[in-house]
């Protein structure tokens, strides 16, 4: 990989700051820039100043609960005297509802936020998605700024513009391609996440070595902790990478998007046969990326070295490889069924690798394969 910058002044200006990674969106009139440093978010207000951000500015956010984390991101959020006003939401994936939508957009309404006002969403990717599809459809949308807080979203869900809530009847069903003005990624804040949520994050950057880069793939085998003096150039590259799948592809009618889903039609059916309590996304993706390989080893003629290469990756990230024994295997079948991605003809369409860094969309899988590989997943 290569280094642009340098980053070790987290008290240098972030606008011309070496410390600070800048990856362009190049969406046109779309177009934003994703900032990756320590310390950047002292500078937000003068960031969105620079790009004709203007007040008032709206927090959402669901860090204040949360009294060992706000003693820690006191220190870091924003130029000193600034003070938001901010809307708290509950953490948790079941802020991402209709219920919570309607209050903050009330809030909102009650606040008499106006049109030109910018909203800052400060969390992981369930402040993302769900303050981005209240920025989208607040007054027919004002702008907002993506303040990823979390590994993953930091290199996935805060750059690409999908927004949204769940419903009863499934995940990410309502929501809206609704693109940033602005992400701010500030490595401080991810000293608090949880080494799970950490590893949950690092499973979606094995998917980006996987799918596009080699180079990217052996960096992360080695294992990454969050002291890892490299850590903003590995979420640099991540965001690099989805930044140009995206530019290719806005809003997913072509097959570039569906890259991103390596690992993730067998992911989402595990977390949907366990009800979401089980495995935390980035885990459920980590096993759907060891079955996924396979799948790729027996149809697509990928090395069988290559998929013992993902294997390792994933458990030297401290990801599990194997399903637990009590999770029944018929329930992930059905749930394969039900994927949101599925084809107008109801077939699973599957992500599988060429070579490590090589990925093909669009394929058809035999059942009795599907089920093998399954399978594989309850063994060591
Ligand atoms: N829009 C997209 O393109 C996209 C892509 C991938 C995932 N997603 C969505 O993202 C969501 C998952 O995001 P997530 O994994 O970031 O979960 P999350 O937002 O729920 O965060 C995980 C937990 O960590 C806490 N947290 C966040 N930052 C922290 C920090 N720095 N220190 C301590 N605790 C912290 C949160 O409060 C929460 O309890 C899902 O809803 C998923 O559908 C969206
Ligand atoms: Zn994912």
């Amino acid at each position: 990989m290569t280094t642009p910058a340098d980053e070790t002044n987290p008290d240098a200006p972030a606008t011309d700051a070496p410390a600070t990674r800048k990856v362009p969106v190049e969406l046109g009139l779309r177009a934003y820039e994703v900032l990756i440093g320590h310390g950047v978010l002292k500078q937000l207000g003068a960031l969105m100043e620079e790009r004709g951000l203007q007040g008032p500015f709206t927090v959402i956010t669901d860090y204040r609960g949360d009294h060992a984390r706000r003693e820690v991101w006191e220190k870091i959020l924003f130029e000193d005297g600034v003070d938001y006003p901010t809307l708290d939401v509950p953490p948790g994936e079941a802020s991402k509802s209709l219920e919570a939508y309607a209050r903050l957009m009330s809030e909102l309404a009650q606040r008499k936020v106006p049109r030109s006002g910018t909203i800052i969403a400060l969390g992981g990717g369930v402040m993302g998605d769900l303050a981005g599809f209240v920025a989208a459809s607040y007054l027919r949308g004002i702008a907002f700024v993506q303040v990823p807080t979390t590994l993953l979203a930091m290199v996935d869900s805060s750059v690409g513009g999908k927004t949204g809530v769940n419903l009863p009847e499934g995940k990410n069903l309502v929501g809206a391609f609704y693109q940033p003005k602005l992400v701010v990624a500030d490595l401080g804040t991810l000293r608090t996440l949880p080494g799970r949520e950490f590893s949950a994050g690092l499973a979606e950057v094995i998917k980006y070595g996987a799918i596009a880069s080699e180079g990217l793939f052996d960096r992360v085998a080695a294992g990454v902790t969050v002291e890892d003096e490299d850590l903003a150039e590995i979420i640099e590259t991540c965001v690099a990478i989805k930044a140009g799948i995206v530019v290719e592809d806005e809003f997913e009618t072509g097959t570039q998007r569906a890259l991103l889903n390596f690992g993730h039609t067998i992911g989402h059916a595990i977390e949907r046969a366990t009800g979401y309590t089980t495995y935390l996304h980035g885990e459920a993706i980590a096993l759907g990326m060891r079955a996924a390989a396979w799948l790729s080893v027996w149809q697509l003629g990928l090395l069988e070295e290559e998929a013992k290469r993902i294997e390792l990756a994933l458990s030297a990230n401290g990801l599990p490889l194997e399903l637990k024994p009590e999770v029944d295997r018929g329930a992930i079948l059905a749930a394969l069924g039900n994927d949101k991605k599925v084809g107008s003809d109801g077939k699973n369409r599957w992500v599988l690798l060429k070579e490590l860094g090589v990925a093909e969309s669009g394929w058809e899988i035999e059942e009795d394969l599907v089920e093998k590989a399954i399978g594989l997943l309850y063994t060591p």
